[in-house]
This record gives structure tokens, C-alpha cells and sequence, in this order.
């Protein structure tokens, strides 16, 4: 609110005198002023910060005051600008309000004039944000996720989500793969001050970490062979909205500190940069992971968990909310079904309610669109069900007292009906192995199977494997 009444306004003007009298007065009369001596430097200073107003000299160093309104419209959501000039011509005039100037002023002009002509453009551009939002709001009501909360424990989880949205706090989403955490994420944005502005992602998981450190603050040209150009980091295209960090936990130790200052200062550097680039993002970060344990043993730093930990969400399993299982189910039709969404039997819903699953909401969504598929004459009955899901639970006592509470009963027991192996649980045994055998390094197991990163992390998400549950 406060933003609104002192407009931000960037002076580029090389004359010394006359740039230092502007910035003084119009700090007196309450504006918030930078200022840059040359065409550059004011490009430089909109791409490091958020301005209202620009008052551009046109006559100037490096780049003139034309080629920096030019450059200016090329950017989205672009200040107004004001020239200003001392030898006017009708042509000049011309020609910078059909590149977008807000208006033109020839020197000498009386302060309050400049004041009048800052006011408007400030107010011309306050309106211009406004309606952007306004019509992104409507375009996203429609949009808005929907999540499906019936039990008590999601209930109270989409509260807090509601409690806390609107506020710039940190928000640390935790939950077994597949619980919705994404989707939490997503609200926590769309719910937000912040829902005009970028929600941005990024897997921490998914990347080697020179690959992460370059995705996530970006880089200057010449940073390393092959850096052409400069690149934005994520961090930077967040500016003004939500930067959600995907398995937080898995961020190696030396982004863990980067990522830490760049929270704390609000400022960072791009890699191989020495300029200092602002940035305003709210975190909102996930993880499947044990969070005492991760401290505990090292692997992530208590004061970034401290930063990053300001609320904290936590989605219970599904198996500990069966309540949700089946309104999720029929949602979850819907949206996979199409049109012609199939019913789901009394018999396969009941399959559906007792089933543990150890991959949650995911594992549930990828069981009914398989399901779809499948579905004969617009039902779903039992045999279009997976068939760990679909088998009816055996009364072995013993294997039941064996089993860990609320992991998936073990069927070995009936060996009778197992069938052979598929090409996709050797792949998934292959990965679980090699797993085990690095004690879940995902760089090194990665190596050991001979897949990249990335490929790995999808195979995890696909087969549902997580460190928790195995
Ligand atoms: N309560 C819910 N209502 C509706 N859909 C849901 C709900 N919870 C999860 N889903 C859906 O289930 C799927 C998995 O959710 P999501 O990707 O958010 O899980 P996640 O916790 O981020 O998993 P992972 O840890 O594996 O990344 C998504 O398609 C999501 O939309
Ligand atoms: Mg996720």
C-alpha cells in the first residue's frame, strides 16, 4: 500500500549537477529516487529493481535516451517514461511518444511541473498493474486447484494453507511422494498477494549441482566455456511472485549456504557476476524427506531449514485419511475420465478404500486413469484395478502381525497366484538395488544404472519409490 504513495522513479541523466538537483527534489517531495549517469547503467538498474517512473535524458553516453525507450518497451510490464531534453524538437517529441513515452519535458521546466507530469505517469502506471491483476484474477478463478479435503487432517491442512497465503511468510510443505504437495504449493501462490506475479519451480533433486547452481541464480556471459549470454536464474524470473524449491533436502551443501544469504539478504549473485542482483521472491519449499534425520545427519543446514521452516504444512498419507480416498477417487475420475467418466463399482471402491497406498494421491490417480483405460461398458469393476489393489486382503493373521503398521500387506505369502515378473518390476528392482547400494545417493546411483539425473528422478516418481517407505 505503502509502495503506492511513494512511486519508485530511476532518473537517467549524465549531466552531474542537474541529476543530483533532480534526485534531491524529488526525494523532498517524498519519491523513492535511484539514478544512473548513462543509457546502460539505467537499463542496468531496471533489470536489478522494480521503477515506477522513468525520467530519461535523451542526449547521453553509451546509449541514447531513444534506444533506452526502446529497450524499455521491450520488457514486460515497463515503467512510464518521461523525457527529458534540452533542445526539443517536434520531430523528437514525436517520435518518443510513438515509442511509448508517457510524456516530454524540455528543459528548463519548473519542479512542480516535473511533479505534476511524475504524479500522473506514476498513477497511469499504478492502474496499468492494477487491471493486469485484476484480469489475471478473473482469467484464474476458474483456475484456482481444487483440493479434495474431507478428512479432519487435510481440512485442517487447506486452513493453514488459507492462514497463511496472504502473508510473505516461508512455507515448508513436507509429505510422503505423492500427497498433494505440489498442489498445496500451487495454492499457496494462487491464494497469495503474490498471484500476479511468476510461480516458478524447480526440483532440486533433478539437476548436478553446477547445472542447479546456473538454473537456480543464473550466470553472466563468459561465466564458464559455453556461457554465450547472460541467463536469468529461476530465482530472478520469481521476482515479485513464489519460487517453489521441490525436494528442498536434496540441495548440495554449497547452494544450501547461497540459497541461504540470497533468502536472508534479499540479494544474490549470478555466477561469475560481481554486481549484487535484488530480488523479492517468497520461498515455498517440499520435502519427502525426515527433516530431524536430514539435520541430524548433516546433509542440511539447520539455519536454512530455520529460514525456510517459518510454517510449516504436513500432508498425512492417505492411507491415514482413507476418509479422502473415495471423494478423491471421484474427483480424480472426472478430471481423468472425460466425458464419458466410468462408474466406479460398490466392489472396486471398496478395493480402493482398504488399499494402503504407499504412493498416496499419485499412485491413486495413476490407478483410476489406468482403470479408464481398461473400463468396459462404462464401469470399473475389480479387474480393471492393479492387482496389489485389487486382491481382496487375505486373513493370514500371521502376515498381517508381521506387516509394519499401514505398509502395504505382504503378499509373497500367496505365492500361488503371483505372476511373472514384468519388464517394469525388474527396472524398479534394478533401481531399489542400486539404491540400497549407494544408501539413496542419487548421483551415484544414477552412475551405477548408467541414466542421467533427471531420468532417475523420473523413474523415482513413476515407481513411486521413496526412501521412507522402503
Ligand atoms: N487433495 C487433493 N485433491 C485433488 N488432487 C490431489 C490432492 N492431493 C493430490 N492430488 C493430485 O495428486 C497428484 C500428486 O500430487 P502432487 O504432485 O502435488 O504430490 P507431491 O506431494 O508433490 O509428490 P512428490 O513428492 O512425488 O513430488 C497430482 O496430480 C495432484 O493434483
Ligand atoms: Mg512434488
Amino acid at each position: 500500500m505503502s509502495e503506492q504513495k511513494s512511486a519508485r522513479i530511476l532518473i537517467a541523466e549524465d549531466e552531474a549537477n542537474l541529476r543530483l538537483v533532480l534526485q534531491k527534489e524529488l526525494e523532498r517531495l517524498g519519491y523513492r529516487v535511484q539514478v544512473a549517469p548513462d543509457g546502460e547503467a539505467a537499463l542496468r538498474k531496471l533489470e536489478e529493481s522494480n521503477v515506477d517512473v522513468l525520467l530519461c535524458d535523451i542526449n547521453m553516453p553509451r546509449i541514447d535516451g531513444m534506444e533506452v525507450l526502446r529497450r524499455v518497451h521491450e520488457r514486460p510490464n515497463p515503467p512510464e517514461v518521461i523525457m527529458l531534453t534540452g533542445q526539443a524538437t517536434v520531430e523528437t517529441a514525436v517520435e518518443a511518444m510513438k515509442l511509448g513515452a508517457y510524456d516530454y519535458l524540455t528543459k528548463p521546466y519548473h519542479i512542480t511541473e516535473l511533479d505534476i507530469r511524475v504524479k500522473q505517469a506514476a498513477e497511469k502506471r499504478r492502474l496499468r498493474v492494477d487491471n493486469l491483476r485484476l484480469r489475471e484474477q478473473l482469467a484464474r478463478q476458474s483456475g484456482l486447484p481444487e483440493i479434495v479435503s474431507v478428512s479432519e487432517a487435510m481440512k485442517e491442512a487447506v486452513r493453514l494453507v488459507e492462514r497463511v497465503a496472504p502473508s510473505d511468510a516461508s512455507v515448508l510443505i513436507t509429505g510422503e511422494s505423492g500427497t498433494g504437495k505440489e498442489l498445496i504449493a500451487h495454492a499457496i501462490h494462487r491464494l497469495s498477494n503474490r498471484a500476479d506475479g511468476s510461480f516458478i519451480d524447480i526440483n532440486c533433486a533433478a539437476f548436478q549441482e553446477s547445472l542447479l547452481e546456473s538454473e537456480l541464480f543464473g550466470y553472466e556471459a563468459g561465466a564458464f566455456s559455453g556461457a554465450k549470454g547472460r541467463k536469468l536464474g529461476l530465482i530472478e524470473l520469481a521476482d515479485g511472485g513464489t519460487l517453489f524449491l521441490d525436494e528442498v533436502t536434496e540441495l548440495p551443501a554449497q547452494l544450501q549456504a547461497k540459497l541461504l544469504r540470497a533468502i536472508e539478504t534479499r540479494t544474490f549473485f549470478r555466477v561469475g557476476g560481481v554486481r549484487k542482483v535484488e530480488v523479492n521472491v517468497r520461498i515455498v519449499a517440499a520435502t519427502n524427506r525426515n527433516l530431524d534425520s536430514v539435520v541430524a545427519d548433516g546433509s542440511f543446514r539447520s539455519d536454512l531449514l530455520y529460514r525456510i521452516n517459518g510454517f510449516q504444512i504436513d500432508l498425512v498419507p492417505l492411507r491415514e485419511r482413507s476418509e479422502d480416498i473415495e471423494p478423491l477417487a471421484r474427483y480424480l475420475l472426472n478430471y481423468v475420465g472425460g466425458t464419458t467418466k466410468p462408474e466406479l463399482d460398490p466392489q472396486a471402491l471398496e478395493a480402493l478404500r482398504t488399499y494402503s497406498w504407499p504412493g498416496n494421491v499419485r499412485q491413486l490417480k495413476n490407478c483410476l486413469e489406468r482403470a479408464v483405460i481398461l473400463s468396459n461398458n462404462g464401469r470399473i469393476t475389480v479387474n480393471e484395478l492393479p492387482p496389489e489393489v485389487a486382491r481382496p486382503t487375505p486373513f493370514i493373521p500371521m502376515a498381517q502381525a508381521t506387516s509394519q503398521p499401514g505398509a502395504a500387506p505382504d503378499y509373497s505369502a500367496t505365492a500361488a497366484n503371483a505372476s511373472p515378473a514384468s519388464l517394469r518390476d525388474v527396472e524398479r528392482q534394478q533401481i531399489l538395488a542400486a539404491l540400497e547400494q549407494t544408501g539413496w545417493h542419487r548421483g551415484k546411483t544414477a552412475e551405477i544404472l548408467g541414466i542421467s539425473s533427471s531420468t532417475l528422478y523420473r523413474r523415482l516418481r513413476d515407481y513411486n519409490l521413496d526412501r521412507r517407505t522402503h
